[in-house]
């Protein structure tokens, strides 16, 4: 028997959960991620909730690639990458990683997550401080709560440069401070501010550190990411990303520092030293995301499209929703319930786009998060501005 007090602590969570509306549901597909899926005892509906940008997840040329992969290597390297768990299969994704993001070198993890769980505790040493933007994502989080407890953390407002210039030069002191800051911010859609960033880093001697897991495939005319849009193009001192969004949508991360942080992630870092490689399935399909991207940056050009005729089209209609470059929309609702019960009405309309609440996003700021893809045709677009309408 399960021991009685762990058992009713579970029960009373998730009752809490039910009452207060906030139990998310768990939608099985039966088909693969693409504009219109099966979903078990629904049927089809279209995701506008997908992080699958470019529509890759599916491209048959990715799917290949995969198999292409697991004949090449079978199933995993069934060890972690210092024992024999590196390929060459991940020298070349991470290589091609490198040149497509504008750094001298990457190394690939299973996830982004792990990669940013890898950055700050290895490479950040007592007498440095962090300084995190506070909107960022909840893997920079739990990586900067996991280094020493010699270095110091600090969070700034919300891509607040006064805020941030203020504890750079408070900190004038230490041996090195580090400026932490998602590229895209997931919740909001909005964008960092990185010349100004990268401005301030080079003032007071400062490390950049980006995670462009949104921005990657998606801003900058050719889908480099944030530092594209903004020509910052090798300019930013290490960045993490995913390729479990725009690069294929499968899984794994990679970080993209200079080649001796490289050296000292491979000798050092945790979630490295102590969990499996990436799979070759992954690194083969990501490869080929990339390369498709690189031959062929239309899909981007078709992306930005679907993002400027879905935003003016939600506008239209009378939905709050800022000015932005990126793929992602936060409809602002603001109650919970109320938010809750829209995205129910549009999952009935046929399409899937999910309300984030408390403790996602702020009290009072719940929201409906909408993601635009490559993949959507203009009858899928108008689609979902029909079911906005009916809302
Ligand atoms: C900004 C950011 N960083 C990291 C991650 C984690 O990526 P992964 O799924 O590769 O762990 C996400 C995923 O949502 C993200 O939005």
């Amino acid at each position: 028997m399960p021991n009685a007090d762990f058992t009713q602590r579970c029960e009373q969570l998730i009752d809490d959960l039910t009452r207060s509306g906030q139990l998310k549901p768990f939608y099985e597909l039966t088909s693969p991620m693409r504009p219109v899926v099966q979903i078990k005892g629904r049927g089809e509906v279209l995701v506008l909730c997908a992080n699958n940008y470019l529509g890759l997840a599916d491209h048959p040329e990715v799917i290949e690639a995969g198999i292409q992969g697991l004949r090449d290597y079978g199933g995993g390297t069934a060890s972690v990458r210092f024992i024999c768990g590196t390929l060459d299969c991940h020298r070349q994704l991470e290589t091609r990683i490198a040149k497509f993001v504008g750094t001298e070198a990457s190394l690939s993890y299973v996830s982004c997550w792990n990669a940013n769980e890898a950055v700050f505790p290895t490479l950040a040493t007592e007498g440095d401080v962090l300084l995190s933007d506070e909107l960022n994502h909840a893997s920079i989080i739990d990586g900067c709560r996991l280094v020493s407890k010699k270095v110091e953390k600090q969070v700034y407002k919300h891509s607040d440069l006064e805020d941030l210039e203020s504890k750079l030069k408070a900190h004038a002191d230490k041996r090195c401070r580090w400026v932490i800051t998602d590229g895209v911010f997931s919740m909001e859609g909005d964008v960092a501010k990185l010349p100004e960033l990268v401005a301030l880093c080079q003032k007071y001697d400062a490390l950049l550190v980006l995670d462009d897991s949104h921005g990657i495939g998606v801003l900058g005319a050719t889908g480099r990411g944030t530092p594209e849009h903004f020509g910052c193009l090798g300019q930013i001192d290490i960045i993490t990303g995913t390729l479990g969004k725009a690069l294929g949508g499968a899984a794994g991360g990679y970080v993209a520092p200079s080649q001796r942080a490289i050296q000292v992630l491979e000798q050092k870092a945790r979630p490295g030293l102590f969990s499996n490689a990436l799979p070759a399935t992954v690194a083969y399909s990501a490869g080929k995301a990339i390369e498709i991207l690189e031959r062929d940056p239309s899909l981007v050009t078709r992306l930005h499209e679907n993002v400027r005729t879905i935003r003016s089209g939600l506008a239209a209609l009378g939905y709050q929703c800022a000015d932005s470059p990126t793929a992602i929309i936060p409809i602002m609702i603001g109650d919970e319930a109320e938010t809750i019960r829209k995205s129910a009405r549009l999952f009935e309309l046929g399409v899937m786009a999910i309300g984030f609440g408390f403790p996602v996003v702020p009290r009072g700021e719940a929201r409906i998060r909408v993601q635009v893809s490559a993949a959507l045709t203009d009858e899928h677009i108008q689609r979902a501005l029909d079911a906005f309408a009916k809302l």
